[in-house]
């Protein structure tokens, strides 16, 4: 039985293959359009889905999509009767996009793939966001949090999960969304919302949380768990183009200038953004103040999830927690999560967020709808397009790129004799990842121990602001030598990067660079059955350098989404002053 789940016209559209309830194919439509956070219809991520499956659209069983299109638009035609006439320009957009997509959503499935109408099925989104974490996991009983932006009008849910059922008791709705708060501080401090609350994240080691305080008179927690904004503060619910409001900006101060460069005392003025302004010292203390208010609302996030997940645990009893949504993506919350509440293992997929919607849906339709078994969980992301040594040795050929072929221990080798010689290299193999992390299939990496390396690879390829981390990716078996995390083998989390803890205090100076500011590290643990290539790289440069430990990083260069075909690669290596190219068993250098 083939499923196909699809989600879009949000956030991060995608689909998903599955066949007999095990995942076929899954990926991002950005992947192949270019286009970051892609949210139109995914017609190349479906095409993909079902050229791996072998199969046309009118071959399908049925295919999913991740919410329902009249309830969503039922939302915000309520929010917008209660808020007008502030309101009118939201509906008149809501309105226009709508019209052209939304609504239509069946119909489009019906006539791009061929179906027909009674296969196509909608599931609820945060149902689709709880299926697609729980029905992924290792645990036939579980209890599941949902936390994101919006969905059709719930922005949280509590639930459990048992066998092959979900069942949602507790909900949070519009306008009162703990992503969307986060979102308005990552517009205040001058990011790209639904994009820079990474940066947010990255930012707050670097700052105190002075301002929980002022934050808390924005949100409250109830007693059951749930929370309130206070929306006073806030416009996203009568606006298109604005999260927060001049109350807001009485409270914390004029917001940050989104071209402002990130710098303070305590990382230096980064060498990569050439010559230190005049006005430094009072641009170091003006980022201090965004770094404290950036500190303050992680610190507010985090203790609303710790309160809410206290909660569930209280109600359910359970000891097994999945998490799903986009703040499920908030890794040092994940991370809190672990070490402070009585659940003692959490489950968090790869693509936590709305593109990991389609995979949710899909499972939706065949565990609950369909009453089928579980079979198995997602042990591993890589679930995109690979690309055959003959594709890639065509692409070489076909446009004259010197490079050599190489056998699988001259290759090893030789990338490891190259990153103990300070290189940067570009990595690709096999599948490409599901979700927003690159977990050694599309990655670029180099050597943890050098202090000089986060520099090294900002200037030279990713020109990131100094405050972002980059990740370690470590042998699964050799991790608790290295990072705070007690059984680290069995915690599916930190195979997709969703867990930062602590560098254990004796390892931090053998590995800066991907030790961040308060000592964390969002780390990657790597199995040899599920990336043998990567896994015996990162084995050998452990026996050359002492370390088994490489600084992963993603491939790509700002702002773009992460390479997909060997051409997407070559040109990101040549944009960049990226040293070397390992595309499978092919190694391109530059000169
Ligand atoms: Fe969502």
């Amino acid at each position: 039985m083939d499923i196909l789940g699809i989600s879009c016209y949000y956030h991060d559209a995608a689909a998903v293959l599955l066949r007999d309830g095990k995942i076929v194919a899954a990926a991002e439509e950005e992947r192949f359009s270019r286009v970051k956070h892609d949210y139109g219809f995914p017609r190349n991520a479906i095409n993909f889905c079902l050229e791996t499956g072998g199969i046309q659209g009118a071959d399908l069983d049925h295919v999913v999509f991740f919410e329902k299109p009249f309830r969503k638009l039922d939302r915000i035609l309520m929010s917008v009767l209660q808020t007008y006439p502030s309101s009118w320009k939201v509906f008149r957009e809501s309105m226009i996009t709508w019209m052209i997509d939304k609504l239509w959503v069946g119909s489009t499935i019906e006539s791009q793939l061929g179906v027909s109408k009674n296969k196509v099925l909608f599931c609820e989104h945060h149902l689709s966001h709880a299926a697609s974490a729980y029905l992924c996991s290792p645990f036939d009983e579980a209890a599941i949090l949902t936390v994101d932006g919006v969905g059709e009008w719930v922005t949280g849910t509590f639930g459990v999960g048992r066998g092959n059922q979900i069942r949602l008791h507790k909900q949070m709705e519009f306008p009162h969304s703990l992503g969307l708060l986060y979102s308005a501080f990552t517009a205040f401090l001058g990011f790209e919302v639904n994009e820079g609350e990474y940066k947010v994240m990255g930012m707050a080691p670097y700052g105190q949380p002075r301002y929980v305080d002022k934050v808390w008179k924005l949100v409250e927690q109830n007693a059951d768990g749930s929370f309130s904004l206070d929306m006073d503060y806030f416009c996203f619910h009568h606006s298109t183009d604005k999260t927060f409001n001049r109350r807001f900006v009485d409270l914390f101060g004029e917001p940050r200038p989104p071209k402002m460069q990130f710098y303070t005392e305590a990382t230096g003025f980064p060498r990569y953004f050439g010559e230190a302004p005049a006005n430094y010292s009072e641009e170091c203390r003006l980022n201090q103040h965004y770094a404290d208010i950036a500190a303050s609302i992680q610190r507010v996030t985090e203790e609303l999830l710790l309160g809410m997940a206290r909660r569930l645990q209280e109600e359910t009893g359970l000891k097994r927690l999945c998490i799903a949504g986009g703040v499920g993506l908030n890794s040092v919350a994940n991370g809190r999560i672990l070490r402070e509440t009585p659940f003692d293992e959490l489950y968090v997929q790869p693509a936590a967020g709305d593109g990991g919607g389609a995979l949710g849906a899909a499972l939706w339709a065949y565990h609950m709808l369909l009453g089928k078994p579980r079979n198995g969980c997602m042990e591993h992301a890589y679930w995109g397009q690979s690309y055959s040594s003959g594709e890639i040795s065509s692409f070489l050929r076909e446009n004259n790129i010197p490079h050599q072929q190489l056998d699988d221990d001259a290759l090893l080798d030789g990338v490891v004799e190259r990153l103990m010689r300070g290189k940067v290299i570009g990595w690709f193999q096999g599948r490409f990842e599901w979700g927003p992390r690159a977990l050694g299939n599309r990655s670029i990496i180099a050597d943890p121990r050098n202090p000089e390396m986060k520099d090294i690879v900002n200037a030279k390829i990713k020109f990131r602001e100094p405050y972002r981390p980059f990740a370690p990716s470590v042998l699964a078996e050799c991790t608790e030598r290295y990072f705070d995390l007690p059984g680290a083998v069995r915690h599916y989390p930190a195979r997709y990067m969703l867990y930062v803890v602590p560098v254990k205090t004796a390892e931090q100076s053998h590995l800066p660079a991907i030790t961040h500011v308060d000592g964390t590290g969002r780390l990657q643990t790597v199995f040899r059955q599920h990336s043998p290539r990567y896994y015996q790289l990162i084995e050998r440069f452990g026996q050359a350098a002492g370390v088994p430990v490489v600084l992963n990083t993603s491939f790509n260069l700002k702002g773009e989404p992460i390479v997909n075909t060997p051409a997407n690669a070559f040109n990101t290596f040549s944009k960049s002053e990226m040293d070397c190219l390992v595309l499978e068993n092919f190694l391109v250098e530059k000169n």
